[in-house]
């Protein structure tokens, strides 16, 4: 996919990840529909994009939990650029935490921001695509989309079902034009992870990658037409592995286990 003059919508624009990957479609010419929750953050955003040259930068703040705030969203981005070409559904929540004690709100906002909201936004933006007969929907997932990881359940479930979405859909699309590519970071330093993350990534030794390096793999799997793009040696072994022998990975975490169940907040 070419992202010269590309209409875009990404969520989660101003975060960790959006940010830069909303910087790295506005160097290649795209024209950018940001969508987050924070104004002010999406204000900043759009006022440090027009800056740097991008050619054409819009901005929605909207709850994509509720169907009123995707709605908004997409019908505002869409008479903006006249048209979307990209969906990119990154918004999203992380939460480490032992199961038994997290909270329940936090499980229903996992599933409501990391599965459905991508679901009912491909839902209501894919007709147009196919009208068009072009367009591309890119799911941002994770590593524990394919291995289930321990204190992050509710987080992993939720990654499990975008990832089975999109081998589905993808494969509902097959001819249409429109593409879907699934693309799965291992952990990336952002504010999505909490303090608990980092001590506990520290004593796992769980390799983090910079933000900049993972948004540059989303953008290079966007225009190589990757159906599917795992970021980072050797996760994407061990997620081949865990599909075949998820016996051998339960017994390789086993003392990693142990030390995450250190650091897993107790508390709701
Ligand atoms: N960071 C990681 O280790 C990691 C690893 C693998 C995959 N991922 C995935 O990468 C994606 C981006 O994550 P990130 O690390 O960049 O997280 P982030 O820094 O927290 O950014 C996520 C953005 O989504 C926004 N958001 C949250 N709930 C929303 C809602 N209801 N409506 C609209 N926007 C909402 C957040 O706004 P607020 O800040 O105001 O809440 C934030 O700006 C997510 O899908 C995540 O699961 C992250």
């Amino acid at each position: 996919m070419k992202l010269k003059n590309c209409r875009v919508l990404i969520t989660g624009a101003s975060g960790g990840l959006g940010q830069h990957i909303a910087s790295g479609l506005a160097q290649q010419g795209a024209r950018l529909g940001l969508v987050d929750l924070r104004q002010e953050a999406l204000q900043t955003q759009q006022t440090a994009l027009k800056a740097a040259g991008c050619p054409e930068v819009h901005a929605v703040s909207a709850d994509l939990t509720s169907a009123d705030g995707r709605s908004r969203a997409i019908n505002e981005i869409r008479n903006a650029l006249g048209g979307i070409d990209l969906l990119i559904n990154n918004a999203g929540v992380v939460d480490f935490h032992d199961f038994s004690h997290q909270d329940p709100a936090m499980i229903e906002r996992i599933y409501q921001i990391n599965l459905i909201a991508p679901i009912q936004m491909a839902r209501e933006i894919l007709p147009g695509m196919l009208e068009q007969g072009s367009g591309k929907i890119v799911n941002i997932g994770s590593t524990f989309g394919s291995i289930g990881f321990a204190y992050f359940s509710a987080y992993s479930g939720s990654k499990f079902g975008v990832r089975g979405f999109s081998e589905s859909l993808r494969r509902e699309l097959d001819g249409s034009g429109v593409d879907l590519c699934y693309i799965a970071p291992r952990a990336v330093k952002t504010p999505a992870n909490s303090d608990a993350v980092y001590h506990m990534a520290e004593a796992t030794k769980m390799n983090m990658d910079e933000p900049e390096d993972v948004a540059r793999f989303i953008i290079e799997s966007i225009t190589k037409d990757r159906s599917n793009a795992y970021y980072g040696w050797p996760e994407k072994l061990f997620v081949r592995i865990n599909a075949l022998l998820p016996g051998l990975v339960d017994s390789a975490l086993r003392k990693q286990n142990r030390i995450m169940a250190r650091f897993a907040p107790k508390n709701v």
